[in-house]
């Protein structure tokens, strides 16, 4: 499953840079973007809930969709894909993972250096701050207020026509320019800017690798791509990295 010259390029690479999209947590029953939606929801496209003009125009509607999602991820358990990515993670000098999920399920799975650059669903902050808010009294207002202000309170996640963290999608440009091996997982690459970050490390010269069932825009541009599920080809990426690199992580 694994060809020799990416065997060859794993064992030697210092740098490691990982994207990746809902199709990771597919497999821990968390739905990917684009399925459509279920039950209650199945009339809402995302693009109609996930932005600010829905969330003004409906701002009950919105948090509720989003209350089901978060309950949907905390009853969502990672899966082999993400426990592959937290070894893997411990396998090379350098390793960012950067992901497009706001489900948290990479933390909950031992990643430590994970780059969130669609923020996360279970935390939450004040719509006019800005701010994260951890905690506001009881209340039956839905959405709850911002208790210093008395805003309306939202996911902490980019919704469309917002724009990512900056910190984030610097820190995830930095990574994708400078690594040596890119891995893109379980994505459409078809959402920007995240989607421009394969081709970015591409053009610095870094063997990339896309992981997915199904082709993408990107397919034809990777140097490798192992068409699967994440849950199958991760552990098995995993396993040939341990073997190629004995004695675990090399010195920084
Ligand atoms: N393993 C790997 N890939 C999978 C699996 C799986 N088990 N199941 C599905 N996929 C692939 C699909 O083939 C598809 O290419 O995962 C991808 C999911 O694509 P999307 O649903 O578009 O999710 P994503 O690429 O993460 O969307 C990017 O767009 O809508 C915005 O903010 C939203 O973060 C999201 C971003």
């Amino acid at each position: 499953m694994i060809p020799e010259k990416l065997r060859e390029q794993l064992a030697k690479a210092r740098s490691v840079a990982v994207l990746t999209g809902a199709g990771v947590s597919a497999e821990s029953g968390v739905p990917t973007f684009r399925d459509a939606q279920t039950g209650l929801w199945a009339q809402f496209k995302p693009e109609e809930l996930a932005t600010p003009r829905a969330f003004r125009r409906n701002p009950k509607l919105v948090w509720e969709w989003y209350a089901w999602r978060r309950e949907l991820v905390a009853s969502a358990q990672p899966n082999p894909a993400h426990i592959a990515l937290a070894e893997l993670e411990l396998l090379f000098p350098k390793f960012n993972l950067i992901t497009q999920n706001v489900d948290g399920l990479h933390q909950r799975a031992g990643s430590q250096h994970v780059i969130e650059l669609h923020g996360n669903i279970t935390r939450t902050k004040c719509f006019d701050e800005d701010t994260v808010v951890e905690a506001w009294p009881e209340t039956d207002a839905v959405p709850p207020k911002c208790p210093k202000c008395g805003g309306l309170l939202r996911p902490d996640v980019v919704w469309f026509e917002e724009s990512l963290p900056e910190t984030a999608i610097g820190a995830a440009i930095a990574a994708s320019s400078t690594c040596d091996i890119f891995l893109s997982i379980g994505t459409s690459t078809v959402v920007y800017p995240a989607a421009e970050l394969p081709s970015l490390a591409l053009n610095r010269g870094a063997t990339v690798l896309e992981i997915n069932p199904a082709r993408t825009p990107f397919t034809d541009r990777a140097h490798f791509s192992l068409e699967g599920t994440a849950g199958v080809v991760l552990p098995v990426l995993a396993a040939v990295v341990k073997k190629g690199r004995k004695g675990g992580r090399k010195g920084a």
